[in-house]
């Protein structure tokens, strides 16, 4: 994240006390002991200051709703956006907006796409393209609004595993070129950046490039995983619009998440859907108020820029580590036959995902073929306490079965 300077970073570390292993076993003290949740990207994990932050919140309001409604909340989440503006290298806190998930966001895009064609500015057939891979719920709103305002969709098959940025790109170009036959026009791309399922970072810098090249109208980012994750440079990559949910990797509670949208003369003409008395007066304001609800989450990111100047390095140190740990983790699980197995197996949703990274990182076993017994009491799985928790976590236990595999 590269202008994170004023806010996190080395920069700041001297003012700070670091946060010691000791404080930071005492800030997850809520998260099930018995489960090391690998997966912190579907919800992410909100440390115990963040949620008191959090609460603190809840009761200035509830100690009096008119005064926080008056002269709290839109000070407030206007400092959200300015935060998140320095954060993504936006020009202006006016093209942030806070909304509460990525889905939000993925609305209010394509409910902007729909409405042009009913407008009659887009004709029956104009195109929206997407990855093969994006978001299920992604694909699905896609759908929801393009194709019933007659638009057609077009999906970008990736290979599996996918093994370089060139693939990606060869293959968007080739789905663009064939998009445009009969003189087809695309008007929007939806491009994830950190796909969810296989986890591949998209060459998004890249594809902004060629869909300009290529005369695609309107260009929108899904990060739903990547602040906090990637470095974020709005200016750089160029698109039109661009969400990522706070929630995942920036520790802040749900439901808090933003959309970048690029100053246009249009912008003016996007909307939240839920209505409220802010309409028309800019996507920042009315997302700001969609009728009397929490907005404590979207109010903690100051405490949460506290949060992450305690770990070295900031936010940058926190991603490098993360992906180091990545690495050893892959390392880990590869060199154990036993995960090799448990996570080979393509009956249990989501974790064979790791056996394409098998694939992926290019890791050979040798090749003989040997039979393992899951069942959650067979002798093998008594004796791997690990294996037992897999079971518990995956439910493995409803279906009893001898797994074949090659090592
Ligand atoms: C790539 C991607 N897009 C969108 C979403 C939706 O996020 P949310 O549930 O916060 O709306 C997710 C959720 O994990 C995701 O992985």
């Amino acid at each position: 994240m590269g202008s994170l300077v004023p806010v996190n970073g080395a920069t700041t570390q001297d003012s700070v006390k670091p946060i010691t292993p000791e404080e930071i076993r005492s800030e997850f003290s809520h998260h099930d002991p018995t489960v090391a949740r690998i997966n912190n990207g579907s919800f992410g994990c909100g440390p115990a200051s963040i949620v008191a932050a959090q609460q603190r919140h809840q009761l200035l309001f509830l100690r009096q709703p008119d005064y926080f409604y008056f002269n709290i909340l839109k000070p407030s989440i206007f400092e959200t956006r300015r935060l998140i503006q320095t954060l993504i290298n936006a020009d202006h806190p006016d093209e942030v907006s806070v909304v509460d998930n990525a889905t939000t966001a993925d609305a209010i895009v394509l409910q902007h796409t729909t409405w042009s064609f009913f407008s009659s500015n887009f004709q029956p057939g104009d195109a929206v393209i997407m990855l093969h891979y994006a978001y299920g719920a992604v694909k699905k709103s896609v759908h929801a609004y393009i194709s019933r305002a007659g638009g057609h969709v077009i999906e970008v098959h990736l290979p599996f595993p996918v093994k370089s940025s060139s693939d990606i790109i060869f293959e968007f170009q080739k789905a663009l070129q064939k998009g445009k036959t009969n003189g087809r026009k695309i008007r929007l791309a939806v491009i994830d950046h950190i796909t969810s399922m296989p986890c591949v970072i998209i060459p998004v810098k890249e594809l902004v490039r060629m869909c300009r090249e290529e005369g695609v109208d309107k260009i929108f980012i899904d990060g739903a995983h990547a602040i906090g994750n990637v470095d974020l440079d709005m200016k750089d990559i160029g698109a039109d619009f661009y969400t990522s949910n706070l929630r995942k990797w920036l520790f802040c509670p749900p439901s808090a998440a933003f959309l970048y949208c690029k100053m246009s003369e249009e912008s003016s003409d996007l909307h939240h859907p839920v209505v409220s008395h802010e309409y028309g007066n800019g996507l920042a304001m009315e997302s700001a108020w969609i009728g009397t609800r929490d907005y404590s989450s979207q109010l903690v990111l100051p405490e949460v820029m506290e949060f992450l100047n305690r770990f070295e390095g900031g936010i940058d140190g926190i991603m490098q580590r993360n992906h180091e740990a990545v690495l050893a983790g892959c390392e880990h699980m590869m060199s154990s036959l036993i995960y090799n197995a448990v996570l080979g197996d393509p009956e249990v949703e989501g974790i064979s995902l790791f056996t394409r990274h098998t694939e992926f990182f290019g890791y050979k076993l040798p090749g003989k073929t040997i039979k393992f017994d899951f069942r959650l009491d067979s002798p093998l799985t008594k004796a791997q306490p690990d294996m037992i928790q897999s079971h518990r976590r995956y439910g493995l236990h409803t279906t009893p079965r001898n797994i074949e595999f090659e090592i």
